[in-house]
């Protein structure tokens, strides 16, 4: 029904407000701010070829949002309110409908006949001297993203005069992987608890959840699983299948359909019997029955993922059954129902003896799945990572795109920073996927990148695509970190055209997210465009690893974490050298899981790249790479490189002052602080370490000698007492300093010996999550800083303790020094956390 009548489209509601840049922004509309459009001549030129009124041939839920949408949208970017129509009007409009709908209201329009579903098209066409503007799709789905598709050209001011835009995804699979637990804590989510779940349900206020399936539509995301990969077989049970029904409602009018990870046990665990063994006929009994439990619930329901004999879940190997058993025998009803599995390639030992030099983890998926090529039913998926070992800061592709002819495949990633800084840290990982994506795997000759193969376009496989794993949380702005929801936007806009570059998805996202301003645009995206190499650069180089904390946590450095156990991340480092030797010729034959060329160029030395030569070779310290370096110079010069970058992402920020929202700069610019510090602790950490260990000097003296640096168990204690840190490469020189007296204040001072002048001054300390010390500077007696270690590090799961987790910074900028000042640190320290200090760092203030 019509809420105005036609034609008295008023233009004053095209009174143009524009957002004032210091307007604080929390970054809860992620990219869907729909700033007003700032651009007098793109402003212009939209509201001519915008029509007043939207038409909305259908009636789904669908089709509503996207209708909805349309309203909220050119709201926000031209300040104009859209009347409604269900039939045409005698003037220009905007039809919405499928291909179907818009034939009956227009019969002359020509649609494309190579549309797919969710597919889209955009097309200004004239009719009876009208001008309709059509958005359109063989479903309303489709209908949905030519919206978004519609809202993010105007949104990135690009023209809307004469509209003709045909758009096919890429690939049918495009999903959302969330690892939430019933109880509201996520596994890996470094952004609060689940909007999911609490307290062992769905939550009762689901207005997130919505929110969160609109970002993903925005995107052309057309499914999310909401639990664990590690899954309670509870969250199937009757009463959780009630409450699924709710989350998928909610899901619905955004076309996002609802999956959930299954426990492979669930016959036993819930369903009463004594086995889950897959070929049993009452365990068959038990999935089909569940499945139709479930479809009765919830109708649109998209199926199940399904992590078996992995890192401790049960699986078909019990049973001695194969994983094509166990996919087949939830597959099988769900095909019924047009539902899919994703069956977790991710499986391997994690009781490997490290001793044996032949053993490796990278070939565990391969030659668990290899084999089965053929077995799994058509609406099984193999859910296959994007590296052979864990979302390192730096795989090869997996070999087992190119292993599977026969067998759908999904390519998972990880939105969610595990490996990578844990939205702490800055880190843009579209330009690591887009290196996988475009990987030549040459699995049928040339011309074979893992996008293609994992899309089902090389062996003519009509399901495949992309798995995004990206743990959002309760945080207002979902991911913590104001730069990391560009991972999201870029994983959902890859998912969709995995051909664009990184450099358009780094812009689009700034534009949409900050401003148009081109001093915004460019900083932003060089900092984003930079910072996963960065990362790399001070963590794990040359392929080697991630050098971190491998068996709890995964976020700072723990360098022989890695080693002697049975994880298999083994990076076999002693006296003598480093690396894995992956080769068929002395080492494990992983190589031998590619096809050539691409086994022969990292077989040899002389063709495997620099960047990946400790993933497939041991290599003495002195090796000399392609870049001329030793390897052991190459490790101490990219992680002096990395923080100098930081600290480049640092002065790049602040030229934005003023420029963006005063709540996201200080958000920013707090974070990229931090960043220094830590980036600085991985630096000292690995440097140190490889320095001990190797006995080989840095060539410009750097490791191991700072000369600005005054250890803390140098200084003058008093309530303070010296320990050795565990791991001991995370303190400088393996000491830092605790209080122990028993009113808990500590003292620790020298005094200055250098020249006169502005300093700022850098104290490394360890901020554990079991206490709040407090830490006051004073410089010749007068206080000069006094501040709380209050922060949550990513330690909150595990015990807070002294080391590369908790170690962080506070400078205090600009202190003027005389030679002989006394410089002083007082602390009071707080239930476990001891107010542990490392260093001081004095360094030449900028003018
Ligand atoms: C990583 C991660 C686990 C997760 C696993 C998986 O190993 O650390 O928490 O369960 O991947 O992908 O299944």
């Amino acid at each position: 029904m019509s809420l105005f009548r036609p034609g008295l489209f008023v233009p004053f509601f095209s009174i143009c407000v524009l957002a004032a840049p210091s307007q604080a922004e929390t970054g809860y509309e992620g990219w869907l701010r729909y700033a007003a459009i700032d651009d007098a001549s793109v402003r212009k030129s939209d509201e001519k070829a915008l029509p007043a009124v939207v038409v909305i041939l259908g009636n789904s839920v669908v089709e509503q949002s996207a209708q909805a949408e349309l309203v909220r949208g050119v709201r926000g970017l031209l300040n104009r309110t859209e009347r409604i129509e269900t039939v045409l009007p005698p003037e220009n409009a905007i039809l919405l409908g499928t291909i179907g709908e818009v034939k009956k209201a227009v019969p002359t329009f020509n649609a494309p006949t190579d549309l797919v579903t969710d597919g889209f098209y955009l097309k200004t066409i004239s009719v009876d001297g009208r001008r309709l503007l059509v958005v359109t799709a063989l479903n309303d789905r489709g209908v949905l993203y030519g919206t978004f598709a519609l809202l993010r050209t105007m949104a990135l001011y690009e023209s809307i005069v004469r509209l003709d835009d045909e758009e096919n995804p890429y690939a049918p699979i495009r999903v959302i992987n969330q690892w939430d637990n019933l109880d509201g804590t996520i596994e890996r989510g470094y952004a609060g608890g689940s909007i999911f779940w609490a307290n062992g349900h769905i939550v009762s206020d689901l207005t997130r959840v919505g929110d969160y399936a609109r970002l993903l539509a925005s995107l052309g995301l057309d499914g999310c699983s909401i639990n664990n990969v590690n899954a309670d077989p509870h969250a199937i049970d009757n009463e959780h299948i009630r409450e699924l029904a709710r989350a998928a409602a909610v899901f619905r009018p955004w076309g996002v359909k609802l999956f959930v990870c299954i426990n492979f046990g669930s016959p036993k665990s819930i369903g009463g019997l004594d086995t889950f063994d897959p070929l049993d006929p009452r365990v068959i009994d038990f999935w089909n029955k569940k499945v139709e439990e479930i479809y009765a619930a919830i109708p649109d329901f998209g199926g199940f993922i399904m992590k078996a004999d992995s890192e401790g879940e049960l699986g078909p190997s019990a049973y001695g059954r194969t994983h094509a058993d166990a996919a087949n025998v939830v597959a099988r009803p769900l095909k019924a129902h047009s539902g899919i599995v994703f069956y977790r390639g991710f499986v391997y030992n994690h009781h490997a003896d490290w001793r044996n030099l032949k053993l490796d983890r990278a070939k565990a998926a391969y030659n668990n799945f290899h084999h089965l090529d053929g077995q799994f039913a058509n609406n099984a998926i193999v859910q296959i990572k994007n590296g052979p070992i864990d979302f390192q800061v730096r795989e090869p592709a997996s070999p087992l795109f190119g292993g599977l002819d026969k067998t759908a495949m999904a390519l998972e990633v990880q939105i969610t920073q595990e490996y990578l800084g844990q939205q702490r840290h800055l880190c843009f990982e579209v330009p690591m996927w887009k290196e996988t994506l475009d990987f030549d795997l040459h699995a049928k000759g040339a011309g074979t990148p893992v996008k293609a193969l994992a899309a089902g376009k090389v062996f003519h496989n009509p399901l495949g695509g992309f798995a995004g794993v990206a743990n959002v949380g309760l945080d207002t702005n979902w991911l913590a970190h104001p730069l990391a929801m560009a991972n999201l936007y870029g994983f959902g806009r890859l998912a969709w055209d995995p051909d664009l570059s990184s450099q358009q998805i780094a812009e689009e996202w700034t534009e949409q997210t900050f401003s148009h301003d081109p001093q915004v645009v460019k900083a932003i995206c060089d900092m984003q465009l930079k910072s996963w190499r960065t990362y790399e650069d001070y963590t794990g180089p040359l392929g080697v690893g991630g050098l971190t904390d491998i068996i709890e946590v995964h976020y700072g450095p723990g360098i022989e974490s890695a080693e002697r156990n049975g994880w298999g991340q083994w990076i076999r480092a002693d006296r003598h050298g480093i690396g894995m030797d992956r080769t068929v010729a002395t080492g494990t034959g992983y190589t031998a899981q590619y096809h050539p060329p691409v086994s022969d160029r990292y077989e040899s030395l002389k063709t495997c790249p620099d960047e990946l030569v400790l993933f497939f070779h041991h290599l003495p310290y002195n090796y000399v790479l392609h870049s001329g370096k030793t390897l052991i110079q190459h490790i101490y010069d990219t992680h002096y490189a990395g923080v100098e970058q930081v600290k480049e992402f640092v002065r790049e920020w602040q030229s934005l002052q003023g420029k963006v929202d005063e709540q996201r700069y200080n958000q920013t610019l707090a974070l990229l602080e931090y960043q220094v510090g830590h980036a600085t602790e991985w630096r000292d950490a690995v440097c140190q370490w490889f320095f001990k260990i190797s006995g080989i000097p840095d060539q410009y003296g750097r490791v191991d000698h700072d000369p600005n640096r005054i250890e803390a168990e140098a200084m003058k204690l008093d309530g303070y007492e010296v320990f050795d840190v565990k791991p001991w490469e995370t303190a400088s020189g393996g000491k830092a300093i605790r209080v122990v007296s028993a009113d808990n204040h500590g003292s620790a001072g020298f005094n200055y010996s250098g020249k006169p002048g502005w300093y700022n001054l850098a104290v490394q300390y360890y901020d554990q999550t079991n206490g709040v010390s407090q830490f006051t500077l004073l410089v010749a007696g007068q206080q000069v800083d006094h501040w709380l270690a209050d922060d949550i590090l990513p330690s909150r799961n595990v015990q807070s303790l002294p080391n590369g987790h908790t170690s962080t910074r506070h400078t205090t900028h600009g202190v003027a020094l005389r030679t002989g000042d006394e410089i002083k640190i007082e602390a009071v320290a707080d239930g476990g956390e001891r107010a542990c200090v490392d260093y001081l760092e004095i360094e030449p203030a900028r003018p």
